[in-house]
């Protein structure tokens, strides 16, 4: 069976999304895309290469009886409308990070995708880092003993050129002017909801457990946002492991390689980067080092398309769908009140 599939929301982030649905030819085909901007659908058209349907309301695309599956790429704002449109109309659905804007609308994406009963993928690419798997299925078989400590990273010094103009050289020029990234009632935040959404559910696939207590602390340091640039989230488990997600776009993370996560256990430390995983056991010098050859953002997203046709076709739930979704905006939720209030916040 292939599996007939629509793009909704032509921007950015579907440029490497198509590349995983050309990676996935032999089991699914694109055969329409919507977005409101005719130029995005060419450009979406012209990198798959091949003539697909075109439709500037996405409801036109999802009213289509031959397509199975949707793949949505849309502001945050417009996450929740359209997941409980595609899931009314009887299509699988992935849909990009975050779930949406807050837990009045995870909950009623909950609702229409059990009351449908489709397919529906949560798009935490992160999650297809060989990095993350592998330290996941040691953290199972229990090779650090008890676990202490986890801290997940998402950080990256965001950095313009110069401009030409000494008036202005080295000042820091508006990242996301007139976009709907810049206005905070579209985004539903700063950069935690935004890429901080990646180390938090990171966080949470490899703790394993339920938050129970979040506390955090942000700040806008370099980017002229609204609200934050970076944040530091604690999150305690029920089996009281600490755990810590570090997110920036102002600052990189610690070490000199971008890290993803670090893990303290009884027994030893276990790292992760994009393309290496290390363990180091207690009393050892020096870690054993395991290599992922290539692995960078652009392959995660071709292994969750991956995922997703297998979930659709053989028929089992995938990795993360509403509940990891939803349980990774509880946290971030969290993390603004803990923030406003200046204390924790049990959740
Ligand atoms: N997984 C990742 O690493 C990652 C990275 C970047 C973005 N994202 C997520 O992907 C989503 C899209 O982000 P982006 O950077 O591609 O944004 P973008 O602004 O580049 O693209 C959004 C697209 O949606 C279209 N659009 C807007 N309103 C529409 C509507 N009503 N109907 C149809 N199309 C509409 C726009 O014309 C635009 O082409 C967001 O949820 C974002 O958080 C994920």
């Amino acid at each position: 069976m292939t599996l007939k599939v629509g793009l909704i929301g032509c921007g950015g982030i579907m440029t490497p999304h198509i590349e995983g649905w050309k990676n996935a030819s032999n089991r699914a085909e694109v055969v329409a895309v919507a977005d409101i901007s005719q130029e995005a659908m060419g450009k979406a058209a012209a990198q798959l290469g091949h003539p697909v349907q075109m439709y500037t309301d996405y409801r036109e695309l999802l009213a289509q009886p031959e397509i199975d599956a949707v793949d949505i790429a849309l502001p945050h704002h417009l996450h929740r409308q359209a997941i409980v449109d595609a899931a009314q109309a009887g299509k699988h659905l992935m849909s990009e990070k975050p779930l949406c804007l807050n837990l009045d609308e995870a909950a009623d994406i909950a609702r229409a995708v059990r009351a449908s009963g489709v397919t529906m993928m949560a798009a935490h690419n992160q999650l297809f880092f060989p990095s993350v798997l592998q330290a996941k299925q040691m953290l199972m078989q229990g090779d650090l003993g008890q676990v202490y400590m986890i801290h997940s990273f998402d950080c990256s010094a965001r950095r313009r050129p110069l401009s030409l103009n000494k008036a202005t050289w080295g000042k820091s020029e508006p990242v996301f002017s007139d976009t709907w990234r810049s206005d905070p009632s579209k985004m539903g935040g700063g950069e935690y909801i935004d890429t901080g959404y990646h180390p938090t559910y990171r966080l949470l696939f490899l703790a394993g457990k339920q938050p129970s207590e979040v506390a955090a602390m942000m700040g806008t340091y370099r980017l002229p946002l609204q609200e934050e640039d970076s944040a530091s989230v604690q999150v305690k488990f029920d089996d009281g492991v600490m755990g810590h997600v570090l997110t920036s776009w102002a600052f990189a993370a610690p070490g000199a390689r971008p890290l993803l996560f670090s893990i303290a256990g009884e027994a030893g430390h276990l790292w992760g980067e994009m393309d290496k995983l290390y363990y180091q056991p207690v009393g050892f010098q020096t870690p054993a080092v395991v290599e992922f050859a290539g692995w960078n953002y652009a392959r995660t997203f071709a292994a969750e398309i991956e995922h997703f046709v297998d979930a659709v076709v053989k028929g089992y739930e995938p990795l993360h769908s509403v509940d990891e979704a939803t349980a990774t905006l509880r946290v971030i939720m969290a993390a603004y009140a803990a923030t406003d209030s200046q204390h924790a916040v049990r959740v």
